[in-house]
């Protein structure tokens, strides 16, 4: 059997060959290919030749492995382990040319679910950045050489990340949301890409983040970090419009978050 290990390196390896397309892609100019569920929710070509990089790099390497990933769907495979795939994390800063974008891939065992799955390896790559996080079930969080930890104590007022969604309609309800987390918070960062907002909670440089609706390839990488740099981490039940909510945090402010969250 493969260890987490080894499936941390394969994710890391191929992600940054695929950061390394995507930030050749940008240098070249972006095109928009189409809007998905709203004109906010876009996919590029970029996004389409990532991923099939990627997919083809994984069915080389792993070819009795799943895959499911944002924009070519999902693949079973025979092996009980599947890769889950944001080729291109953070489209809209990467349509406009912001540095938070990131190749995400982890590889989780059991049903494709985020509720239900157990992440092993995972690995974040930000080109843009220059910084690539890893994970490995069992082997803590890293960036390079520095071992991540999340943020322990109670802090006095929290660093806290967020997003909104990409319809409309949940809008009012997404603000009422961050209304009820503002107490605890010293300031709010809405970073636009979550594989990067949750690699930022596993080093410290948020003290949380929650986001309702993201998909399986929007967390199954970052939340691994953050659980492996000591962190707390929930799913919780979608809302009227089918949207789970992910929450993260140090052990000390979760219950706080969660609870001020979920009113
Ligand atoms: C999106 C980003 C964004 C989050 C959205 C995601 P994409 O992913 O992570 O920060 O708010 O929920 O869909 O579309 O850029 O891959």
């Amino acid at each position: 059997m493969t260890s987490p290990l080894e499936l941390q390196d394969i994710a890391v390896e191929i992600a940054t060959e695929a950061g390394e397309l995507a930030r050749r892609r940008r240098s070249e100019g972006v095109s928009i290919a189409a809007s998905k569920s709203t004109i906010a929710d876009i996919v590029t070509e970029a996004d389409r030749e990532v991923e099939a990089l990627i997919r083809d790099r994984l069915s080389a390497a792993r070819p009795e492995d799943g895959f499911l990933g944002e924009e070519s769907g999902e693949a079973g495979g025979t092996s009980g382990i599947t890769w889950v795939v944001d080729p291109i994390d953070g489209t809209v800063n990467y349509a406009f040319g912001m540095p938070s974008y990131a190749v995400s891939i982890a590889a989780v065992e059991g049903p494709v679910d985020p509720g239900e799955w157990r992440a092993l390896a995972a690995a974040v790559h930000a080109p843009a950045l220059g910084e690539t996080f890893r994970a490995a079930a069992g082997e803590g969080a890293w960036l390079g050489g520095q071992r991540l930890a999340v943020t322990c104590e109670a802090p006095a007022g929290a660093l806290i990340g967020t997003g909104l969604g990409y319809d409309p309609r949940t809008h009012s309800g997404d603000l009422e949301t961050l209304g009820r987390a503002m107490p605890l918070a010293r300031d709010i960062r809405r970073i636009g890409a979550a594989s990067l907002d949750l690699a930022f909670v596993a080093a410290g440089r948020l003290d949380a983040y929650f986001e309702r609706g993201l998909k399986p390839w929007d967390i199954a990488a970052g939340r691994l970090l953050v659980d492996e740099a000591g962190g707390r981490s929930g799913w919780f039940a979608a809302d009227g419009f089918g949207r789970h909510l992910a929450v993260v945090a140090g052990p000390a402010l979760y219950d706080d978050l969660r609870a001020a969250i979920l009113g």
